[in-house]
This record gives structure tokens, sequence and C-alpha cells, in this order.
């Protein structure tokens, strides 16, 4: 069970990190498929890493919107990679990202009914391979078609359709409901907590006053600290982890933002047991 507050691993941070990563990190997560291919120093290195602390995997190629066959072999090498590391979580994007060849770029699904039962049928034919429920996560987004429905009614019709979890990034609603110019939290105060398992918060780039870009490449700016606050006291304090994989500072700026994170969960646990006393 995750606990607490994370930190994105990536390979390049590990020469400043072992032999023991920082205890003041709860939990770590890793892409999985940058990760299954790599034997020698690399692998030894994760098997380091997950042999001292908890991880969850948050996959960037499953394209579980996609059109294209499902890779079923590609979701068996992930059920090995969880297995080997002794990992219980897979979480990936609500999104696709290949049609006839991949395309390196995470796109939204069309939001309409016949998406919702074609991803659905697909993330439950994962959940069936992993023996594991998947974790889906609300994506940023930056070009629609004719919607039928909107996004959270989409991303609602998906988690009860499948009956899968939800890893809520707290940045990518704040991006999208500027962006897409819709009420950040009434879309919060709509999820349903019991299916949100952990969740994410990061920097984004300032294109203009209406287009913010999710890169994941600086500090978290104070709206979504708030906005990160407000889930807290909507749905119950749950694990959330900060993304960084740009301009990726030293380890004490990235620590001191997961201290953040522990800050203001304590927080919300203090002010609501003031409020039930
Ligand atoms: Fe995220």
């Amino acid at each position: 069970m995750l606990k607490g507050a994370g930190l994105g691993l990536r390979r390049e941070m590990l020469p400043s990190l072992l032999p023991d990563l920082p205890t003041e990190v709860d939990f770590w997560e890793v892409a999985p498929e940058n990760w299954i291919p790599m034997g020698g120093r690399f692998k030894k290195q994760l098997e380091m890493c997950t042999r001292q602390a908890t991880f969850t995997t948050h996959g960037l190629s499953l394209s579980i919107g996609s059109s294209d066959a499902l890779d079923e072999k590609f979701v068996r090498d992930v059920g090995r990679f969880l297995d080997t590391h002794g990992i219980a979580m897979y979480s990936e994007h609500l999104s696709f990202c290949s049609g006839q060849g991949h395309m390196y770029d995470l796109l939204p699904v069309p939001f309409t009914e016949e998406a919702i039962n074609h991803v659905a049928s697909r993330i439950k034919r994962v959940q069936d391979i992993l023996e594991r429920r998947l974790v889906v996560e609300n994506v940023s987004y930056y070009l629609t078609t004719d919607n039928a429905l909107t996004e959270l009614e989409f991303t609602l019709g998906v988690l009860e359709e499948a009956d899968c979890d939800l890893l809520l990034d707290v940045n990518n609603l704040y991006v999208n409901s500027i962006n897409h110019n819709y009420d950040a939290e009434t879309f919060l105060n709509a999820l349903p907590s019991h299916r949100i398992v952990y969740g994410h918060v990061a920097g984004h780039f300032d294109e203009t006053d209406t287009l913010k870009v999710d890169t994941h490449g600086s500090d978290v700016i104070e709206p979504v600290w708030a906005l990160l606050e407000k889930a807290y006291e909507r749905h119950g304090v749950f694990p959330t982890l900060l993304e960084r994989d740009f301009n990726i500072p030293p380890i004490e700026i990235l620590l001191s933002e997961v201290q953040r994170i522990k800050d203001i969960q304590s927080k919300v646990v203090t002010d609501s047991q003031r409020t039930s006393a």
C-alpha cells in the first residue's frame, strides 16, 4: 500500500540517491517500459531500490484508448516486471499514443459513449491479464474533437464501466480547467473518493494566461498546492507523488516539495480532527 508522499525515480537520479534512498520519500514511481529492457548495472540498481522502498508504476505506452489491438505481450511483460520487483500497482494515462505505429505522445480519447465502452473493455482485459486493478490518470490535453460528453462525464463513465481506479493528477486538472475553461473544483468534487488511490502534483509552463502546458519541468505553483489541499478536504488524504521530468533540481529541492505534500496532508488531517472533536 502506498502512503504519504512520493517521488518519480529517473535513471539519471540514481548516482545521487544510491546506495540508500532518502527516507523522507515514502514511495517511488517508475515507468515500467523504461526499465523492462534494462539489464546489467541499471537492473541491479533498480533491484537495490525496490528492495528498500515501496514502489508504484506509471506507464507511458499502454495506449489504452487506441483503436489498435491491445498489445497483450507488452501487458504480460509489465506483469512480470511488477512481480519481479514486488510492485502492486500499475497506473497509466487515460489516453492513446499509438495508431498504426507509436506516436510518442499522449493524446486524448474522444469524449463519447462509444469510447467509454471501447476503453473500458480494454481496461478490463488488462486487469484480467495482470490480475490487478488498473489505475487510470486524468491527462492534460490541448485539442478536442466533436465531443458528445464533457471530460468529467467521460472520466466518470470509464471509471464506472471498467470498475477501475483513479490516479488524480491535480496539476493536469488545474491546467485543463484553464485551457478548456471549466471549474476545477466542480470537477474535483464530482470524482468518486473511493476510486482515488493516489495523486500527482507537478509544475507546468505558462504559455499565456489561457494556455498552460503540462511540462513537469518547474516547481509546483501555489494554485496547484491549493487545489491539492481542496482535493484532500473533499476526498480524504491520499498518497501523492511529485512528478519532475525536466530541469531536475538537486535532490534537496525535490525533497522540499515532497515535504510540502506531507505538510498539506498533516494540515488537512489535523483540521478534520479539530472539526470532528
Ligand atoms: Fe501525472
